[in-house]
């Protein structure tokens, strides 16, 4: 079996075609701009690529955005003070602060500080601890972005034996938790394997859906999954330069080989990475209705 490639920029492009049409109604019917602020601090390199595309998608759509870009050296204090202006900014609805941040900063108390009904990354342990017991939240993009992949490829997850490899707080505890929900697009048995995890081929040989953010190359490879198995692949590793000076991207599944037993596979670049971006546009056009009482 050859895969089919779950096409992440397509689908991608599919959902902010339709976010642009709900702004422009937004906008006309009831005079609402949703608004994201993103904050950088410091000056890494994929963190100013990551930040620059979520400003761009928002200028596309027709959402206000307010770009922070501090040096490396601002204090807590002074990122605190930051966050709780735009918590108190009614033209803002959505805060991003983009991690990592500089070692002498507590990523936690800052993301903690983001008013949770602000936080459009859906990292406040309010919206984590929401999505837990099912409850409306905002979901944490990534994790938002693979079940809409699932979805629109009309992959059936119900009932579907899923592993996830990687316990992040970012990816694989919150995709976990989403398709754990008794819902649509859900409903799944699902298991997690992590770095303690004995015998890893033994569960994802067993998986219908793969999921594996485990952050290192070929993690997994064409041994360890069955045929027929729907493969999305999270991690984004830098290994190289082409000759042009260009970062050489793969994933963490071994996808040339992968690809020849699985029913369907997302690439790297191009699967999982642009519905991230869309999926924070959707949740700050959620955050704007959401303070206009249309929710
Ligand atoms: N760093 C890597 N991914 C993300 C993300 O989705 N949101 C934020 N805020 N920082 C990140």
């Amino acid at each position: 079996m050859t895969a089919s490639i779950i096409n992440g920029n397509e689908i991608a492009q599919q959902i902010r075609e339709e976010l642009r049409r709900e702004i422009v109604n937004l906008k006309e019917t009831y005079g609402l701009v949703p608004g994201l602020a993103t904050i950088l601090v410091g000056e890494d390199p994929a963190s100013q690529i990551y930040v620059r595309q979520k400003e761009k998608d928002s200028q596309t759509l027709g959402i206000y955005s307010e770009r922070y870009d501090l040096p490396a050296s601002t204090s807590e204090t002074e990122l605190l003070a930051l966050v709780d202006r735009l918590n108190q900014n009614p033209k803002i609805h959505g805060i991003l602060v983009q991690i990592p941040l500089p070692q002498h900063i507590t990523e936690s108390t800052v993301l903690y500080a983001i008013n949770p009904d602000k936080d459009v990354d859906g990292f406040h342990p309010v919206n984590l601890g929401k999505l837990m017991i099912g409850e409306p939240c905002y979901l944490p993009c990534t994790p938002h972005g693979i079940q809409q992949l699932l979805v629109r490829s009309g992959i059936e997850t119900e009932g579907a034996e899923v592993v996830v490899v990687g316990r992040s707080n970012i990816v694989g505890k919150p995709v976990a938790n989403i398709l754990l929900q008794k819902k649509k697009g859900a409903n799944a048995t699902v298991t997690v394997c992590h770095t303690a995890t004995r015998d890893i081929a033994f569960h994802t040989k067993r998986a219908d859906i793969l999921i594996v953010a485990a952050g290192r190359p070929k993690a997994i490879t064409a041994d360890m999954v069955k045929e027929g198995v729907v493969v999305i692949d999270v991690g984004i590793n830098r290994i190289g330069k082409t000759t042009s000076g260009k970062d050489i991207l793969v994933g963490d599944v071994d996808f040339a080989a992968v690809k020849e037993k699985a029913r369907a596979i997302t690439p790297v670049p191009g699967g999982v990475g642009p519905m991230t971006r869309a999926m924070l546009m959707l949740n700050t056009i959620q955050a704007a209705k959401m303070a206009a009482g249309l929710t």
